[in-house]
């Protein structure tokens, strides 16, 4: 049994006006302090322009907060863009990197999720770095070398910044979709994660690493996904917008 960190992490994505927000905050705060017993980590991941507002709403709680995504570059011409400093000037420690919908809508390449890696970083922030097949590219048998390739972003981080990443595992198939993986699938989709990290860094670093995974998770598939022996939590999107689930997925550890 290893020690690796359980997490039940919400993506927002672009849902909730920020009073919305700032009740789905209170409620995940109240519940968590009243009923959650175990010591999953909670966090969020809402809207850019809700982040300070709730970074200041949840300070002293034991939920953490982040950005949906980071701009590779220190500052400069880049219109509609925030960095990874303005991001830790409100108190900001965590961002996902390479959402399927980023990689999917907005040209995301592993290219650029390897420099969005090292700037976040550079600048303690904690990247959760999302990776994950189609359906197609599944059916076609290539799921474990495209997640492969997707992994080799991490290539030439130092161990010490390797270990604190966190990967989450996410087949586009399953998310949004009420298709989940199945446990089996999920698992053995995790174990050849930490093989390809065993051969990136080493057996320590690849056992260490907590990996997530993400599509459709919800209440009552929870509990047979964290009992795997390689799944660490989820990465929620759906589910994580209303409290008594993002709630009750993390009570099931
Ligand atoms: P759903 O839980 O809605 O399938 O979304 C998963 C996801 O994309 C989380 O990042």
């Amino acid at each position: 049994m290893t020690n690796r960190k359980k997490i039940a992490a919400g993506n927002w994505k672009m849902h909730k006006t920020f009073a919305e927000g700032q009740g789905l905050a209170q409620e995940i705060r109240t519940m968590a302090d009243t009923e959650l017993m175990n010591d999953a980590q909670l966090l969020i991941f809402p809207p850019y322009i809700h982040l300070q507002g709730l970074a200041k709403q949840l300070e002293g709680s034991k939920i953490g907060i982040g950005a949906q995504n980071i701009n590779q570059f220190e500052q400069g011409a880049y219109t509609g863009e925030v960095s990874a400093s303005m991001l830790t000037s409100i108190g900001i420690h965590y961002t996902l990197v390479g959402h399927s919908e980023r990689r999917q809508y907005y040209n995301e390449t592993n290219d650029s999720c390897a420099a969005k890696i090292v700037i976040a970083l550079k600048h303690t922030i904690v990247p959760v770095y999302c990776i994950g097949e189609t359906l197609t590219e599944r059916e076609t048998n290539q799921h474990f070398s495209i997640v492969e390739d997707q992994l080799h972003a991490l290539k030439g981080l130092s161990n010490e910044d390797i270990s604190k990443c966190i990967i989450a595992y996410e087949p586009v198939w399953a998310i949004g979709t009420g298709v989940t993986a199945s446990s089996d699938q999920a698992n053995e989709m995790h174990k050849h994660i930490r093989v390809v990290l065993t051969r990136l860094f080493d057996e320590h670093i690849a056992q260490g690493i907590s990996i997530l995974y993400g599509g459709s998770v919800k209440p009552d598939n929870a509990k047979e996904l964290f009992s795997q022996s390689d799944i660490d939590g989820a990465l929620i999107g759906g589910a994580a917008l209303a409290s008594r689930d993002f709630i009750n997925i993390a009570k099931s550890f």
